[in-house]
């Protein structure tokens, strides 16, 4: 039986498991953050926000008109603009984005015909698939750290009406190989990348809204979004170390502001608990012995049947133990899976799931905490 006990390693209770809040670090360094369509309606709020931001350096603004870019922008000793048009891969694109360490993409195009196709010259597919590609393979490795992209909720989950209108320009499919492109980028140039999955957009509405961001590509649209709010989200995806995520999907709160990016981006961030047991009282030091030695004891115990289903590491950390669940690939290489991280915190044995973006239970991931609850009632009782 599990209750609260007072001998031994301390008495526990089990508590729930939620999302609590670790904080991210903010760094984007001195280098150059580059944005692409920075005269579109979301494109100028990001080159605004970088600006009034003090936590990036140099920003560059790529755009095909620099009046356009010089009346929506203004002036700033920070800011560059850069001409160039990215159907074109050539030096020009090339110059603009060799010293990048940071890229914003609101790069863009209407779903249906409209004067920014340019009769077919400048459709979706071109600008914006074929555009991305370009960017992409004109990073320099050495020196791009992370990527961001604003595309939509409906770029792989498209409704009936969706694939209709797409067969007309391919505004989806256009998105889609520039999401494509990225990850395939990521994979070589070694980037980090964040794909905004944007509901739609919009300008006009109450001048209050506050931001809600679900992990993952949630596919659908929650609520629509300022398109401020868009731009602030992509500005805080490129400032922030996200680690593991790679897709957000932002959505607008109605009557809200969004005051604290901070605990926005902790939540998301935060790997999920998986079981909390509260002790009344705590020997650290002989807590973690003992769990050291059960961890590492778990491949064979007898009560773990049938035995786990993938094998796993037992890593010793600074405050308790990491079971990282394995797969041993045919070329002998090994496969992290996820991890358990179960740590002594003030008063209390918090397990969490690695990585944040890992929603379902690892392999075996139940029976052991089972047996670690079973386990540690028999110590302590
Ligand atoms: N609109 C929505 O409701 C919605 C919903 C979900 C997601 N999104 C995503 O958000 C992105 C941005 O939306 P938005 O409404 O801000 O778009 P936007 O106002 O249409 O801006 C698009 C930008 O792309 C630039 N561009 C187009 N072709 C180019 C080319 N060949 N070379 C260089 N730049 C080029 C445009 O340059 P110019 O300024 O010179 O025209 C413009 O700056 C969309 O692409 C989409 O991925 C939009």
């Amino acid at each position: 039986m599990i209750g609260f006990v007072g001998i031994g390693f301390g008495g526990f209770r089990l508590g729930r498991g939620s999302r609590g809040g670790v904080c991210v670090s903010a760094s984007a360094g001195d280098g150059v953050t580059v944005v692409v369509g920075a005269t579109g309606r979301t494109g100028k709020l990001v080159v605004k926000k970088l600006l009034s931001d003090g936590r990036s350096g140099k920003v560059r603004a790529l755009v095909r008109d620099e009046a356009k870019a010089r009346e929506l922008l203004g002036t700033n000793e920070r800011l560059e603009v850069s001409v160039v048009d990215v159907k074109e891969k050539d030096e020009r694109l090339e110059k603009s984005l060799a010293d990048a360490e940071t890229l914003i993409s609101c790069l863009g195009s209407t779903a249906i015909p409209s004067k920014d196709w340019e009769g077919g010259k400048n459709s979706p597919i071109r600008a914006v698939g074929l555009g991305m590609g370009n960017i992409i393979e004109s990073l320099t490795p050495e020196k791009i750290r992370k990527v961001v992209v604003l595309s939509s909720v409906a770029t792989r989950n498209r409704s009936f009406i969706f694939k209709l209108v797409d067969l007309i320009g391919g505004a989806w499919t256009a998105m889609e190989m520039a999401e494509d492109a990225v990850i395939a980028g990521a994979a070589e140039k070694g980037y980090e990348y964040v794909v905004v999955h944007a509901p739609v957009l919009k300008d006009e509405g109450p001048p209050v809204q506050g931001v809600g961001i679900k992990l993952g590509d949630v596919g659908k649209s929650i609520g629509p979004l300022r398109r401020e709010n868009a731009a602030n989200v992509c500005v805080e995806c490129a400032l922030r170390d996200l680690g593991d995520v790679v897709d957000i999907s932002p959505y607008g709160v109605a009557d809200e502001t969004t005051e604290d990016w901070d605990v926005l981006f902790e939540e998301l961030t935060e790997c999920p608990v998986v079981l909390k047991l509260e002790f009344s009282s705590l020997n650290k030091e002989k807590f973690q012995n003992w769990l050291l030695d059960w961890a590492s004891a778990l491949p064979t115990n007898s009560a773990l049947f049938p035995p786990l289903p993938v094998p796993f590491r037992v890593d010793p950390t600074d405050e308790g133990a990491r079971l990282a669940f394995i797969r041993v690939t045919v070329d002998g290489g090994v496969l992290e899976l996820g991890a358990l991280n179960i740590a002594l915190e003030e008063s209390a044995l918090v397990v969490r799931r690695e990585p944040a973006t890992r929603e379902f239970a690892l392999p075996g991931e139940r029976d052991i905490l089972r047996l670690l609850v079973e386990s540690l009632d028999r110590v302590v009782n």
